[in-house]
């Protein structure tokens, strides 16, 4: 459990508050590059806390400002972009991606227009996604240069969706890789005696310089089954690595294609919070070529649309045979099982003075400690863990390590995250 006070310095990410100056220390996306066109309609979209306007001028440049118009405060969202900038409907005035403004069409004095200074974000793109980085411009880091961002020697999706509740609840059930076997276990009424006689759950953990690792053995006797190795990746982040099941083949999902050559996959989440109530994930997928040179075929980027709160998270208590009565066996009912798990916990956020931790949830316990000393760093004027300044250790960072086979190596300890050229 956490106290109060601490559950909402962990939630709360709003502008001013000490959660929100850690989390705002690191990069963050916010669109994929191919939905925002040069010249397009601008967004309305909301990060930390944060109403802002997503743009990309002519020029092709990303930018990220304040919503509201610096000069009567009307949304730019309704804007026209052109000229350099974006434009607002009301009385025209035109900001850059730097948040310059450029013209004041109705204004007789031009040093006015030098005297505005519109709020802007930082943009770089990377991976086929948007980020921004809105922390104090001294402090911007690189962008990291994730493997699954960077690789070019395989095949690349993006999938995001909207979710209620604090990002950390949903970073924690990802993290929570017991719940597989409850969760999402199909056929539980037959199923329930195998898991009950399984040895308990074997979790490993450690703190390494990106965040934390965790492997769990043979954790799922059903549909996906293998040594699962997560990743909490700072500051809200999760990455997944599948390994081989009890005959040693490749973790298979039944409602993906076989592909008996695809060896290895790497899934890197970000929890974006939309605000302390809600949040964006945003998922990239990265399999290499297959031995024989062909590439793997995943499913193309998209938007995962899967049952939700209004709709009882698709629940048939009487017919469907899991714990819950939602569907495990396709991805998108495997999807509103996580939601379901993950939004009644609570909303707005989670209220951690009601649970009680056991011995599985140590991978939990040890996000949270890394978490809360890195918002602890921050309010003593530190940089918090995993902060890269070093252009030659961002060349390619990899989550875990560089051994393209290991995940397979459920024996081996864990490594520290490497940057490596
Ligand atoms: S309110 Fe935007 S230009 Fe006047
Ligand atoms: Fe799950």
């Amino acid at each position: 459990m956490l106290s109060e006070e601490l559950n909402d310095l962990i939630n709360r990410v709003g502008p001013g508050t000490p959660g929100g100056d850690y989390i705002r220390r690191y990069w963050h996306p916010v669109e994929l590059s191919a939905r925002v066109a040069p010249g397009g309609q601008p967004k309305q979209i909301r990060v930390l806390g944060e109403d802002l306007v997503l743009f990309r001028d002519q020029d092709g440049r990303a930018g990220v400002l304040g919503l509201h118009c610096s000069h009567r405060c009307v949304s730019l969202a309704y804007g026209r972009v052109e000229d350099g900038g974006i434009r607002c409907a009301m009385h025209g005035w035109v900001y850059d991606v730097d948040g310059r403004c450029l013209e004041q069409p109705a204004e007789p004095d031009d040093s006015f227009r030098d005297r505005i200074q519109h709020p802007a974000y930082p943009c770089e793109e990377l991976g086929g996604l948007i980020f921004t980085y809105m922390g104090p411009p001294e402090k911007k880091p690189l962008l990291p240069r994730y493997e699954v961002l960077v690789r070019e020697d395989g095949t690349r999706t993006r999938e995001w969706y909207f979710i209620d509740g604090g990002y950390l609840q949903h970073l924690e059930g990802a993290l929570d890789t017991v719940h597989a076997q409850y969760l999402h276990m199909a056929n539980w009424s037959v199923k329930k005696y195998e898991v009950a006689s399984q040895p308990k759950p074997k979790i490993d953990s450690a703190e390494l310089s990106y965040g934390m690792w965790s492997r769990i053995y043979k954790s799922h006797p059903g549909a996906v089954m293998g040594t699962i190795f997560s990743h909490f990746v700072m500051p809200g982040g999760f990455l997944l690595q599948n390994g081989r099941d009890y005959e040693n083949r490749p973790r298979q999902r039944t409602d993906q294609p076989a592909q008996p050559q695809h060896d290895i996959s790497k899934n890197q989440s970000w929890y974006v919070p939309v605000d302390d109530a809600h949040c964006l994930r945003f998922r990239v997928n990265f399999s290499p070529l297959n031995p024989d040179r062909t590439p793997a075929s995943l499913r193309p980027d998209a938007e995962l649309v899967h049952s939700r709160r209004g709709d009882d998270y698709g629940r048939d208590y009487d017919n469907i045979d899991s714990i819950s009565g939602i569907d495990p066996t396709v991805g998108a009912t495997f999807r509103s099982q996580d939601t379901m798990a993950n939004e009644t916990q609570g909303l707005p956020y989670m209220d951690r003075r009601m649970e009680h931790l056991g011995a599985h949830d140590r991978p939990l316990t040890m996000t949270r400690m890394i978490i809360l000393k890195a918002i602890a760093d921050v309010q003593k004027g530190l940089d918090p863990k995993h902060v890269i300044r070093d252009p030659a250790e961002n060349q390619i960072v990899y989550v875990r390590g560089d051994d393209p086979q290991e995940c397979f190596n459920a024996d081996s300890e864990p490594t520290p995250a490497v940057a490596w050229s």
